[in-house]
């Protein structure tokens, strides 16, 4: 997805805004450019590709200056090209922009009646028009910027900048993310704190509506564009600051095998012993108590941690529980309901579609006087989700760079017991022999994860026979269903093989048929009371002529054969199978992507953090 990184500085930028857009890599773009004011001049280079390309022209010409925004662009309105790269400019107007201008075309043909040109063929490009256009009336390039807004539709951030305020740069924040960094005797902007983490911890976070002004020594920031309101500076912990691939070839293989310590994290905020803290979530007990149900809302990943909660919701503390992928809820116009708590699951805290529902749930709730309870499980603190709801779980994963979510996704999956062992005991439907149990397996847990990343070499032996593979199925029962569609998630993204996951007792009812020699089938088999039937699935696979790669309890029973490969997962309880078994689909598709040569970190077409429908 986009991104945006800007600045105004008393020293030469251009390196800064370079480090910062290669920070946001992970990200996904298709191009690069950036523009700085020098000597009342914008000065702008673009490259289509990756920033290093950027990075040899903006040396190569010396471009240097004290203020600059730049921008890694993802396609949405217009081919990835050079014209259609990031900053447009319009006289001495250029800006950079995320998001979607969803009123564009009735923009355009107003701006081409006025006799402007238009170069590209993106949205972004009438915004710089339209702000040169306000500057004929209005006073300053705050004044330009503050009358256009306005006139915008859609979901954007911006950074603007003018030959004319060579210590000037505006940011607008409108339903996509914006900070400022703040460093001593300058100031920046990013789409992501990432970006700026190497030139300071201290940053602003921006509302929905913020304009601010900054200059090297001051920040002025306007609610709704026009009332004058000052934002709290926040200072992140060095940890947060940590990004690099150290040893691993990949961030994938390095979050992967974060993950036991991800997991430990994650669990020993709300643990003392084999108890929850008195402390977890206690402000939310009385909530937690008067909730009938559980609506889930997310996507992606996140979707699939939040289908194994409901399994969880409903069998250890008997609370109905609802799952739905948010680019459908928000637009379904669902029934909201009374004491009901809405779950958003979210690595990032900023995915557009889940944004969204949220806010239209709360929306809704607040005209009917509902009362619902609204909840983030989140990977970022600072994100629009958890700034936005009532209570917060964070997942303790740290930054994920890679695009295949990883480490985010066991950490969600902890969170989320977490969250139903809290739920329950605040409505009082467990007993503390179940809560003991629970929590000791989860202690379990991540040496669990250690020794099953131990298998790595055998299932990259397996993963030479995907290769040359067109199709995978991935198939599992109860709480492994969700990991079959996950494990199938992963395998096409970061691949590019086609790939589905199927609840196994499905397997009859349709996808049998795709079942043939060449057909690679992944089963998931802890030892749960589904064992057996699971094993009658194999069978089914097998009179077919597939051939089955098992990841298998240890103790299952089932054995190597030919065209049946089994890799022996450790023992765990059923309850914590789920998080366990995400291990080796996750190797298993990175491993056949490198074989392949996929861009594992960053595949085709795909965006780290969805901030656009
Ligand atoms: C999965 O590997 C993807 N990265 C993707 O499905 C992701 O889970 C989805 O876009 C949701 O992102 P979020 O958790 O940041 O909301």
């Amino acid at each position: 997805m986009c991104g945006i990184v800007g600045g105004v500085a008393e020293r030469n930028i251009s390196e800064i805004l370079i480090e910062g857009l290669k920070r946001l890599e992970y990200r996904g773009y298709d191009s690069a450019g950036l523009a700085l004011i020098n000597e009342q001049q914008v000065l702008r280079e673009r490259r289509v590709g990756k920033v290093v390309n950027l990075e040899d022209a903006v040396r190569t010409q010396n471009l240097s200056g004290n203020l600059g925004i730049a921008h890694t662009r993802w396609a949405t309105h217009g081919k990835p090209s050079e014209v259609n790269a990031h900053p447009h400019i319009s006289g001495k107007v250029a800006i950079v922009h995320n998001g979607i201008i969803e009123n564009y075309a009735e923009i355009k043909a107003e701006l081409e009646a006025l006799g402007y040109q238009f170069s590209s063929q993106t949205d972004t490009e009438v915004v710089a028009h339209l702000i040169a256009e306000a500057l004929k009336t209005q006073a300053t390039l705050f004044d330009a910027v503050q009358q256009i807004v306005p006139r915008l539709k859609g979901a954007f951030a911006l950074g603007v900048i003018h030959a004319d305020y060579p210590d000037e740069l505006i940011a607008v924040r409108e339903n996509s993310p914006l900070v400022i960094g703040v460093g001593i005797g300058e100031h920046f902007i990013g789409s992501d704190q990432l970006a700026l983490l190497p030139i300071t911890n201290r940053f602003i976070y921006l509302e929905e509506g913020d304009i601010a002004r900054l200059t090297r020594t001051n920040v002025e920031i306007f609610a709704h564009g026009t009332n004058r309101i000052e934002r709290p500076i926040k200072e992140l912990d060095a940890a947060v600051s940590h990004a690099s691939k150290g040893e691993y070839k990949h961030f994938m293989l390095k979050e992967i095998y974060e993950q036991p310590e991800a997991l430990q994290q994650t669990i020993s905020q709300a643990l003392n012993g084999n108890r929850l803290r008195d402390d977890f979530l206690s402000h939310a007990e009385q909530d937690f108590s008067n909730i009938d149900q559980i609506q889930i809302i997310a996507c992606g990943t996140s979707y699939h941690a939040g289908m194994i909660a409901k399994y969880w919701s409903e069998q250890l503390i008997d609370l109905p529980c609802q799952v739905e992928i948010a680019s459908e809820f928000r637009y379904r116009s669902p029934v909201i309901m009374n004491r009901t708590l809405y779950l958003c699951i979210s690595q990032s805290g900023e995915t557009a579609d889940s944004l969204a529902a949220l806010r239209d749930t709360q929306k809704r709730a607040k005209a009917k006087d509902l009362n619902i309870t609204t909840m983030a499980i989140c990977n970022v603190a600072t994100s629009s989700m958890v700034r936005e709801t009532d209570y917060h779980l964070l997942t303790l994963a740290g930054p994920e760079i890679g695009v295949a979510s990883t480490k985010a996704f066991t950490t969600q999956l902890a969170a989320l017991i977490l969250l139903i062992l809290k739920i329950g005991t605040a409505k009082q439907r467990l007993d503390e022999a179940e809560i003991d149990c629970i929590v000791k397996g989860l202690w379990h847990c991540p040496k669990v994860l250690s020794e099953t990343l131990q298998h790595n070499q055998e299932i990259l032996r397996l993963s030479e026979l995907f290769v040359e593979k067109q199709h995978c199925l991935f198939l599992g029962r109860g709480t492994l269903y969700p990991i079959a569609l996950e494990g199938a998630l992963k395998l096409k993204e970061i691949s590019y093989i086609h790939a589905e996951g199927y609840a196994a007792g499905e397997l009859k009812h349709g996808p049998l048929a795709l079942v043939d020699n060449d057909m690679p089938v992944v089963i998931l088999a802890p030892q749960d009371s589904m064992l057996d039937k699971l094993k009658s699935n194999m069978e089914e696979v097998q009179a077919r002529g597939g051939e089955l790669f098992i990841f298998a309890d240890e103790n299952s029973g089932i054995v190597e054969k030919d065209r049946q490969h089994v890799v022996k997962i450790p023992h765990i309880s059923a309850w914590l199978a789920p998080i366990v078994y995400s291990i080796p689909v996750q190797l298993l598709s990175y491993h056949v992507a490198v074989l392949r040569g996929t861009d594992v970190d960053q595949p085709r077409n795909l965006a780290k953090s969805v901030t656009v429908e």
